[in-house]
């Protein structure tokens, strides 16, 4: 048994979404603009509701909860609440901090950041037209660079789960019912897996060397049934936004703004992440 049997497990009680739930619904009460996420305003909610009714011809996101819950008593306006607040704080912050940490590890590895320039300048030369799908599957360095960040800064950095039955793991009996924290930025730093695993070394990602690679020590979207739905385009998203800065500027760092880390959910940089842009000649 494994840390990868407890994550194969399907969260029974999800002490982590619930606790970032609620987080969420408090620091969102805040913005205005959000305010129909607050569980106070079901009237709002209920709104929306009689709006879908009137236009169906656009359906999104809240919309297809809705349904959901038409059919289905136990999906009730709170669950509603809840998942939108769980795709709001996993579709954004992550990305956001995936985006930040890359700009950041290509800004201070100045012959990583040429290599995966280099490799924009082949697909654009010096077009500045926009990117579509073929130029994202052709920027094969630039992700690497971007997992490779994901393994040094992983955005959501430690995962948790409520057993719903007894796990042994080596010596011990982990029993049901305890919570059980598991942290990729922990197993993304292991010697074992990953030879000098403080160095930012796009490489390790390279076809040949993925397949080297324990499929479990890697975990930035995790792993099991309740893995991250949305890896797929947070890749896309990520290498769209890193790729546009990067074809128009040169990234450098400020020298008296080292990145200091901290853990508010989704892994941060207190005081944020300073970076010079200087324009590149098209
Ligand atoms: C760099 C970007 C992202 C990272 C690092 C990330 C990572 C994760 C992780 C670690 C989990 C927790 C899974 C677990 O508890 O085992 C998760 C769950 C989830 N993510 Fe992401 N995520 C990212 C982007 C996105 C995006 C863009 C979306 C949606 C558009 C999304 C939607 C979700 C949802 C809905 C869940 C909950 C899945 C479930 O409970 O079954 N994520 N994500």
């Amino acid at each position: 048994m494994s840390i990868i049997s407890i994550l194969a497990l399907t969260r029974e009680s999800d002490l982590s979404y619930k606790t970032y739930g609620k987080i969420f619904r408090a620091w969102i009460s805040v913005v205005p603009a959000i305010f129909v996420l607050d569980p106070k305003d079901i009237q709002i909610l209920n709104l929306k509701r009689n709006s879908r009714k009137s236009s169906e011809q656009s359906v999104n996101l809240m919309q297809y909860f809705m349904e959901i819950a038409e059919n289905n008593t136990k999906f009730d306006d709170d669950s509603i609440i809840n998942e939108l607040c769980t795709f709001m704080l996993a579709g954004q912050d992550s990305v956001a901090a995936a985006v930040s940490f890359t700009l950041y590890n290509l800004a201070v590895h100045q012959s990583i950041q040429e290599k995966a320039y280099l490799e924009l300048y082949a697909i654009f030369k010096n077009s500045d037209r926009p990117t579509d799908v073929k130029d994202l599957q052709d920027m094969k360095y630039l992700e690497q660079c971007i997992k490779e960040t994901m393994r040094l800064y992983p955005s959501v950095p430690i995962i948790s789960r409520k057993l719903s039955e007894d796990i042994v793991l080596g010596k011990h009996t982990l029993p049901a019912g305890c919570n059980v924290f598991i942290s990729p930025y922990t197993t993304h730093r292991l010697e074992q897996y990953y030879e000098n695993p403080q160095e930012f070394n796009p490489d390790r990602f390279s076809t040949e060397n993925l397949e080297k690679l324990h499929p479990y020590a890697y975990l930035p979207f995790s792993a099991g049934p309740r893995n991250c739905i949305g890896y797929k385009f947070a890749l896309i998203e990520i290498k769209m936004i890193v790729s546009t800065l990067l074809r128009r500027f040169h990234l450098s760092a400020c020298p008296n703004k080292p990145v200091n880390l901290v853990f508010r959910i989704t892994l941060r940089a207190s005081g944020g992440v300073w970076l010079k842009l200087k324009p590149r000649e098209l």
